[in-house]
């Protein structure tokens, strides 16, 4: 059996983990494992590389991951697909394990679809899969953003400053929301829920006539501010995703000329998706890694691994396409209970 392995969409900590266990698992099994190169790209292009035990030794604690990957959809392009298909043909790949976000677990459900014997497992910053209660690269983000915002909040106390700090997350407030309610900061915003600039700036005067002399603002870069343009730029990638970013900066615009204190933005961006991941995500990639490849041994395709409480399963690929996992109820009313 030769099992082939590529990862899509942004790189997240936790990738070389799922990479080594797979490898590790497969074999166990006495599989071949094939790396496929930036993603889908690597199966249009035929670039990989062939992966055992030595390659994969000690992988499990660097951040990124030894494939690359890129946002390569092989059905924006001219018979993309077919390509896809001849080649794993060509590769001699019995099976293949797809690691990604909902744009690779997506063009991989189709491709089941299509025949090709495919297991997807979810990774993303963002948690915003459904059907999965985590993804790894999730805790690791939070765990840095934490950090980052705890450094922050000392400067913003020295200097009597507002500062708003913007994390990644897409269209989700998973980040948003968790660091900003483990870092004790005083206003969470998140996509979830439009803002009422007024509404912003009178709760952060309040707080400041009320005697605090510093806030921390956490607002996910997706957030929309009523009356407001997004603050996007307008390049989008094969899946349709424009690149979000700025919306910090044009809060602390805003809070400065409504509120009368100095307001700083900070953009976190890509420094919560590099790095070591966490024990946790280190953790989660190895099971749904082992997880996979015991479903391809037993012949089960098509199908994601997953997190439900603390048990691993599987579900359906076709379940996850075209939908996004937004914040519970439960968070968002943390969330609001605790920006004071
Ligand atoms: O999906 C993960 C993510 O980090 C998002 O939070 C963010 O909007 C996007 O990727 C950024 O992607 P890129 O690094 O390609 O600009």
């Amino acid at each position: 059996m030769k099992l082939g392995i590529l990862n899509g969409g942004g790189d997240c900590a936790g990738l070389n983990a799922v990479i080594r266990a797979v490898v590790r698992k497969s074999e166990q099994f006495g599989y071949e494992v094939i790396g496929i190169r930036h993603g889908w790209a690597g199966l249009l292009d035929l670039d990989t590389v062939p992966l055992t035990w030595r390659d994969v030794s000690q992988i499990i604690s660097q951040g990124g991951t030894i494939l690359h990957t890129t946002r390569t959809n092989p059905f924006s392009r001219n018979d993309g697909a077919g390509t896809v298909l001849a080649n794993v043909g060509k590769l001699g790949l019995d099976a293949l394990v797809a690691v990604g976000g909902e744009d690779t677990l997506s063009v991989a459900a189709k491709l089941s679809s299509m025949g090709l014997k495919v297991v997807g497992v979810p990774k993303t910053i963002d948690n915003d899969i459904v059907a999965t209660d985590m993804t790894f690269g999730f805790d690791t983000a939070v765990n840095v953003t934490v950090e980052a915002i705890d450094r922050i909040q000392t400067t913003g106390e020295s200097h009597d400053r507002i500062m708003v700090v913007e994390v990644m997350g897409r269209h989700a407030g998973w980040i948003a929301a968790y660091a900003g309610i483990a870092s004790g900061a005083s206003l969470i915003l998140v996509p979830e829920e439009p803002i009422n600039l007024d509404e912003v700036a009178a709760f952060l005067k309040k707080r400041h006539d009320s005697g605090a002399t510093a806030s921390i603002v956490v607002v996910g870069e997706g957030c929309i501010f009523k009356g407001y343009p997004t603050a996007t730029t307008t390049k989008a990638d094969e899946f349709g995703h424009v690149r979000l970013g700025g919306i910090g900066d044009l809060l602390a615009r805003e809070l400065e000329k409504r509120v009368g204190i100095e307001t700083r933005a900070v953009v976190l961006g890509h420094v919560v998706r590099g790095g070591a991941p966490s024990a946790y995500d280190r953790i989660l990639a190895t099971r749904l890694a082992v997880a996979a490849v015991q479903s391809i041994k037993d012949g089960e395709f098509g199908i994601m691994v997953r997190v439900q409480g603390n048990t691993v399963s599987k579900v359906p690929l076709s379940d996850i396409v075209g939908k996004m996992k937004n914040l519970d109820k439960e968070t968002l009313s943390i969330v609001k209970d605790f920006s004071v």
